[in-house]
């Protein structure tokens, strides 16, 4: 079964480039930057990776970004990533990033998205992993500096496929953005939002009806509401589903009572995803082989969770069969080794 999911071709939807900071390269870039971090080594960085829900977590996350400001820092961090991804057989990813964590600190949209959006070429041209970008608002900022950051993004637009909404949850709710998702999609992009990760089932509500999502992140919190799960069903949207982050974040005590299994058999599409792979302990294949144990899944089930990766990801339908089909040749080679 591990073999079987490490060669599985896959995508990886819920991703945050910041996430996948690994304490080696944040050293490196600290001081390649003058920068001294509060952690005197990797060692004493790693201790401090123990959270007791999403706000600890962020936390540490925004110290550790705040190294990054070069464009060759962007690009450093977005290509260790997709040698990760190549290593790993996704095929494809969809990466976010939050300019906000770092235009705050005087860096250039122009630096971000030139570092993420070059190491994104090449990767495509060196280790043939495909990738689109989500520009991510914090929603514990206002709607305005979202807003401020919609423009700055324009020049880029060509970059950019998607908007996503993510950082401290509660107390946050989609509605607060309401206007800010409206004009994004009119220039555009396409709304996606993290919901229900610790916020309740009323924010995966206002994701669909107010900001319009077309992809939950997260969404467990779903489960509590038995006429939005057949809603989402309905709509046809996906769940990017995160196990080890929620464990590591204690949405979830732990991977055995998971709730992945239970959301695909009340007819929810759900994909399996790293969130931020550097601090949750591990890769997007760690993800599944740990969730495949946790709760005895089937080959037909991860089957199908691949299957759901690529379509459900933003690709257009010719890209989407393109994947589809090697996935299937995959599975049926698979099977008549057996
Ligand atoms: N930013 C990075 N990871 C996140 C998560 N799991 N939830 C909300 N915001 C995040
Ligand atoms: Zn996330």
């Amino acid at each position: 079964m591990k073999v079987f999911i490490e060669n599985l071709p896959k995508a990886e939807l819920h991703l945050h480039i910041e996430g996948t900071f690994e304490p080696e390269l944040m050293f490196n870039i600290a001081q390649r930057n003058s920068i001294e971090l509060k952690y005197k080594s990797v060692e004493e960085l790693k201790a401090a990776y123990q959270f007791d829900c999403l706000q600890d977590f962020l936390d540490i996350y925004y110290q550790g970004a705040s190294v990054l400001l070069t464009e060759q820092d962007f690009y450093d961090l977005t290509w260790s990533y997709l040698e990760k991804c190549a290593a790993q057989n996704v095929r494809h990813t969809e990466i976010m990033f939050d300019p906000q964590t770092h235009i705050h600190r005087g860096v250039l949209f122009e630096t971000i998205i030139n570092g993420i959006s070059k190491a994104c070429n090449d990767a495509k041209e060196k280790l043939n992993v495909s990738s689109l970008l989500i520009m991510s608002y914090l929603r514990h900022l206002t709607e305005e500096d979202a807003f401020k950051t919609l423009q700055q993004s324009l020049p880029y637009k060509h970059l950019i496929t998607a908007v996503g909404l993510d950082s401290s949850e509660k107390g946050n709710p989609p509605s607060k953005f309401a206007k800010v998702f409206e004009a994004s999609a009119k220039e555009g992009y396409i709304p996606l939002a993290h919901a229900g990760e610790e916020g309740p089932a009323e924010y995966v509500w206002e994701a669909l009806d107010i900001l319009k999502i077309k992809r939950i992140d997260h969404g467990n919190n779903s489960l509590q509401d038995e006429d939005l799960v057949k809603e989402i069903v309905k709509r046809d949207i996906a769940l990017t589903v995160c196990p080890l982050s929620n464990t590591a974040l204690c949405v979830v005590d732990n991977l055995k009572n998971h709730p992945l299994k239970t959301m695909m058999n009340k007819g929810l599409k759900v994909t399996v995803n790293s969130d931020d792979p550097a601090y949750f302990g591990g890769q997007v294949n760690k993800n599944y082989i740990e969730i495949q144990k946790a709760l005895n899944l089937t080959k037909e089930d991860m089957y199908e969770l691949a299957k759901n990766s690529f379509q459900y990801s933003l690709l257009d339908e010719d890209e989407k069969q393109f994947y589809l089909r090697e996935l299937e040749q995959y599975y049926k080679n698979d099977n008549s080794t057996i």
